[in-house]
């Protein structure tokens, strides 16, 4: 349904107002069923080669979202800037990272998960040494199937995998959308935000020609929405003329409770549980429960 002109837009969770941010009609996802059994995991890669557009503070708070409605979530820090893992509050040094699982398949991947302050939310951590696995990974065989091996013997304890991927199309995230069965695209609602997103469609359209043809778009997340600003409600009007029904119902307001979890080392969820931004990725979490995303 397209947004009529000066029709008012909501914040969700903020007010009433029928017509949701994206112009179409507001809604309510119901709270899911809890899960009677475990796994196997899909996964999903949270992908944007843009720096900066809320990949790592969506990996964590839809982690902890899906979380709290008895999902087990792993999360895995795909960034050597081990953000996630900050952000999670894990340590990543003297710590067995996702790069020794890359490097070697005699190291066992569960001895790589640690759990975080939030039940049902596990995280296997990266650093620095994850940005040598570019150059070693180049001569492999294979070496765009390395995540998806070390992933085999974690998908059965999990329901859903998150991984949070680097501002980059290089072999990385490739390994991340050849492992994944769906895409995240969390997509910062600013003018440049859509030039990077036709480039990462035709790389998800490459890998699914030629590595991983069960991918699927699993839908596009607004995020540091201010529905204050002309701007903002501009820039979102544009992702939905451009990509429809794939962008999700839910958007992500800005906010500086964002930072200030981060800083804290825990989800927004526990660090303000009554905080709009918070209702918000419960809402990420639920909506992606209800389009089959997530069991
Ligand atoms: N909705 C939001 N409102 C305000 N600030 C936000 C929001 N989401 C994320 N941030 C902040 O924006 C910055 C970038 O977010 P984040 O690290 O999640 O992005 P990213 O895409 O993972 O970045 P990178 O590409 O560097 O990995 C962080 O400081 C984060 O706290
Ligand atoms: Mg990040």
């Amino acid at each position: 349904m397209a947004r009529r002109q000066g029709e008012r837009i909501s914040l969700p969770g903020l007010d009433e107002t029928p017509v949701g941010p994206t112009g179409r009609e507001k809604q309510d996802f119901a709270d899911p069923e809890p899960l009677n059994s475990h796994g196997p995991a899909r996964v999903i890669a949270l992908c944007n080669q843009k720096g900066g557009v809320g990949k790592t503070t969506t990996t964590i708070n839809l982690g902890a979202a899906l979380a709290s409605y008895g999902r087990r979530v792993l999360a895995i820090d795909f960034d050597p800037q081990g953000a996630l893992s900050a952000g999670l509050g894990v340590p990543t040094h003297d710590v067995t990272t996702i790069y020794d699982l890359l490097l070697s398949s005699k190291v066992d991947p569960m001895d790589a998960v640690q759990q975080t302050s939030v039940e049902g939310l596990d995280v296997i951590p990266a650093n620095i040494d994850l940005s040598a696995a570019e150059v070693h990974l180049v001569n492999e065989v294979a070496r765009e199937q390395i995540l998806t091996r070390v992933l085999r013997k974690l998908t059965p304890e999990y329901d859903v995998i998150l991984i949070d991927c680097q501002p980059s199309l290089g072999i990385l995230t490739v390994n991340a959308l050849t492992a994944a069965h769906g895409v995240l695209i969390p997509l910062e609602c600013e003018f440049f935000a859509l030039r990077g997103v036709a480039l990462l469609i035709e790389t998800i359209d490459k890998v699914r020609d030629r590595l991983n043809p069960a991918i699927e778009l699993d839908g596009i997340l607004a995020t540091m929405y201010d529905s204050r600003t002309l701007h903002s409600r501009e820039v979102l009007e544009r992702v939905v003329d451009a990509f429809g029904d794939r962008v999700l119902d839910t958007v992500v307001g800005r906010t500086v409770k964002f930072p200030d979890a981060s800083v804290a080392g825990i989800p927004i969820t526990e660090f303000a549980p009554e905080h709009p931004a918070a209702k918000a990725y419960l809402s990420v979490a639920r909506e992606l429960i209800q389009r089959g995303a997530v069991a």
